[in-house]
């Protein structure tokens, strides 16, 4: 773990206490109002250096280190995308912090476009593989022999069915997917769409994969859930917007959140 990452985690522990945190929770694009649902202890990403400066709107740029339904949680407001810097390992040292506060898994929460007629906007979907359609990788220039990280149970199955079954006890159906990952920051193309489609992807992104890489280096578990905004490119006449991921977000975080809490508390 790097100095900075112990610095870090060595000055969230003075301002939010020392016991350590379960649990880690990245949220997506407008879905960063998740970060005021516990009423712990707050800090601006600007306060830790060498956090990003989460610029994308509809993220809320700050760690809350909160108790949620007796767990003790470190909730990162908004997240740097590879987009933003050219960086695929913008989110390294979160994760690291993360980490070093004691968390054993992480669960990462986006905005999705969907590829399936079934999962229409406002609809969840746990993911249970990823594609890197990207090709970028967070890894790469990392000198450890651990590197070489296994990707084959990325999506912790233990933490599926947990997810899979929080929903089922809040009466929902929560479906799984497979979820590609698109650099952006333009929206793919009707043809990108298709190609993908044929490739077996259910949604389309443009954050989580550089993630999930870094938190299984890490050690991490991990668990995500995308809510879907829209309709991928070419699949129905709506025109894609950021705007309209933002609006269409907070529907699917009310479903995210009684997930969650239903989650927790059977930690
Ligand atoms: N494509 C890529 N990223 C997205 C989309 C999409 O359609 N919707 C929300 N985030």
């Amino acid at each position: 773990m790097s100095r900075k990452s112990k610095e870090l985690a060595q000055l969230i522990r003075e301002r939010a206490g020392k016991a350590p945190v379960r649990l880690g929770l990245v949220l997506g694009s407008g879905l960063g109002h998740l970060a005021e649902a516990g009423n712990g202890t707050a800090i601006a990403y600007e306060e830790l250096e060498g956090f990003p400066h989460a610029g994308v709107s509809g993220h809320n740029p700050k760690l809350v280190i909160a108790e949620l339904e007796g767990v003790r949680l470190a909730i990162f407001g908004g997240r740097a995308h590879y987009y933003e810097s050219g960086r695929a390992d913008a989110m390294r040292l979160p994760l690291e912090v993360l980490h070093e506060l004691g968390a054993e898994s992480v669960l990462l929460t986006n905005a999705a476009g969907s590829l399936r007629a079934d999962f229409p906007p406002g609809r969840l979907m746990l993911l249970e593989d990823h594609i890197n359609f990207a090709g970028i990788n967070p890894l790469i220039g990392e000198p450890s022999e651990r590197r070489f990280v296994p990707m084959t149970e990325a999506y912790d199955p233990q933490i599926r069915k947990a997810l899979r079954t929080a929903a089922h006890d809040e009466g929902m159906v929560l479906r799984e997917g497979v979820y590609a990952w698109f650099s952006g920051p333009s929206f793919e193309t009707p043809a990108e769409i298709r190609a993908i489609r044929e490739l077996g992807a259910d949604a389309v992104g443009m954050s989580t994969v550089p993630e999930v890489i870094l938190a299984r280096f890490l050690g991490l578990r991990v668990g995500a859930i995308s809510v879907i905004t829209n309709m991928a490119a070419g699949m129905s006449d709506e025109p894609i917007s950021h705007e309209q991921t933002k609006a269409m977000a907070p529907i699917g975080a009310e479903k995210l959140e009684k997930i969650l809490r239903r989650y927790l508390r059977g930690l």
